[in-house]
C-alpha cells in the first residue's frame, strides 16, 4: 500500500524551487513588501492595494510600546538571566496573552459573532447596546477596549483613517465604534478602543478568522522584542533588578520544618 502523505497548501518545495501559495519566492522578493507577503501566506491570495496598506499599518502599529509592557519585561528578564537571544524572544512571546496583545483574538471573536447575529434593520447602536448587556450578564470585560496609559490610543485613529481612505470601513469597525460609544454612555467615562480592538475590527473586516488574532500582534512585536533583548544584552549588567518597583516579600517569615 502506498504511503499516505499529509497535505499542505502553503509552500511547494523541491530542488531549486520554493513556491509560496504558488508564487516563486524570487518573484515575491522582487515584487511584494513584507506586509504583502505576510498577507499572502496567511490568506493564500495577494492583497488588494487597500489590504496591503492595512496589513502594513497593522504590522507597524504594535512594533513597540516602550520598556514597560509585560512581554518586554519577559524578554529582558530572560536575557538578564544569562540566556540566549532566542530564549529571550520566546520568553517575551509567551507573555503575550488575553490581556496583553492577545486581546485581538477574543475581540475579533466577539465582533465576528455579533456582526453575524445582528438582526436586519438593527442599528449599530442597538447591536452595541445588546452586546454591552451580554458582557455585563457574564461579568466580562470587552477585549480591545481600555488602556492603562492612553485616553485616546493614537494607533486606533490612524488604522481607522487608513481603512476609511481605502473604502474599507466595514461592519466590524462600525460595531466596535458603536461599542465605544455605548460604554461611554453607560458609565460616563471614556473607554477607548485600543490597538488590539482596532486590529481586531480591521482584520475581521478583511475576512480573517479570529483564531489568527494573536498572530498579528506577535508578528508585529517580535522586532521590538529583539531590539529590547539586544539592548539588554549590550547595555545592561546581567541579573539587574528589573522593573520598578522592586518586589517586596510578604509571605511567612523563616520557619522550621
Ligand atoms: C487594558 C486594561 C487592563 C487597562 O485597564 P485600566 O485602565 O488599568 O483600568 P481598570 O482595570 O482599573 O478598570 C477601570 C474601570 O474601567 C472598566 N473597564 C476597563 N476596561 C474595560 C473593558 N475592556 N471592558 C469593560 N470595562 C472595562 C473596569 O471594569 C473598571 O470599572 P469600575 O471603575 O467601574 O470598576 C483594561 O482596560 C482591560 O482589561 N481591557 C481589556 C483587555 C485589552 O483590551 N487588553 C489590551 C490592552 S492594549
Amino acid at each position: 500500500m502506498a504511503e499516505e502523505k499529509w497535505k499542505t497548501a502553503i509552500t511547494d518545495i523541491g530542488p531549486g524551487k520554493i513556491n509560496v501559495r504558488g508564487y516563486q519566492i524570487a518573484d515575491i522578493m522582487e515584487n511584494l513588501s513584507y506586509a504583502e507577503a505576510v498577507y499572502l501566506i496567511l490568506k493564500g491570495e495577494r492583497p488588494t492595494p487597500a489590504e496591503a496598506a492595512l496589513m502594513n499599518a497593522i504590522l507597524v502599529s504594535s512594533i513597540d510600546h516602550g520598556a514597560s509592557p509585560p512581554s518586554v519585561l519577559g524578554t529582558r528578564t530572560v536575557m538578564s538571566g544569562g540566556n540566549s537571544l532566542n530564549a529571550a524572544i520566546a520568553g517575551g512571546v509567551l507573555v503575550i496573552g488575553d490581556t496583553h496583545g492577545g486581546a485581538i483574538e477574543q475581540s475579533a471573536r466577539i465582533l465576528q459573532d455579533w456582526v453575524k447575529k445582528r438582526e436586519e434593520n438593527e442599528s449599530w447602536d442597538e447591536t452595541a447596546g445588546k452586546l454591552v448587556n451580554w458582557l455585563n450578564e457574564q461579568n466580562k470585560r470587552m477585549p480591545g477596549l481600555g488602556h492603562r496609559l492612553h485616553k485616546v490610543d493614537p494607533r486606533t485613529g490612524k488604522l481607522f483613517e487608513i481603512a476609511a481612505r481605502h473604502g474599507y470601513s466595514g461592519r466590524h469597525i462600525e460595531l466596535v465604534k458603536a461599542l465605544e460609544k455605548a460604554f461611554e454612555k453607560k458609565s460616563g467615562k471614556p473607554l477607548p478602543i485600543n490597538v488590539d480592538g482596532a486590529i481586531a475590527a480591521v482584520i475581521s473586516d478583511m475576512g480573517f478568522d479570529w483564531r489568527l488574532g494573536k498572530g498579528f500582534f506577535i508578528i508585529s512585536r517580535v522586532p521590538g522584542l529583539l531590539a529590547h533583548a539586544y539592548e539588554e544584552m549590550t547595555r545592561e549588567k546581567p541579573m539587574r533588578p528589573l522593573g520598578p518597583p522592586p518586589s517586596e516579600y510578604d509571605g511567612p517569615g523563616e520557619r522550621k520544618l
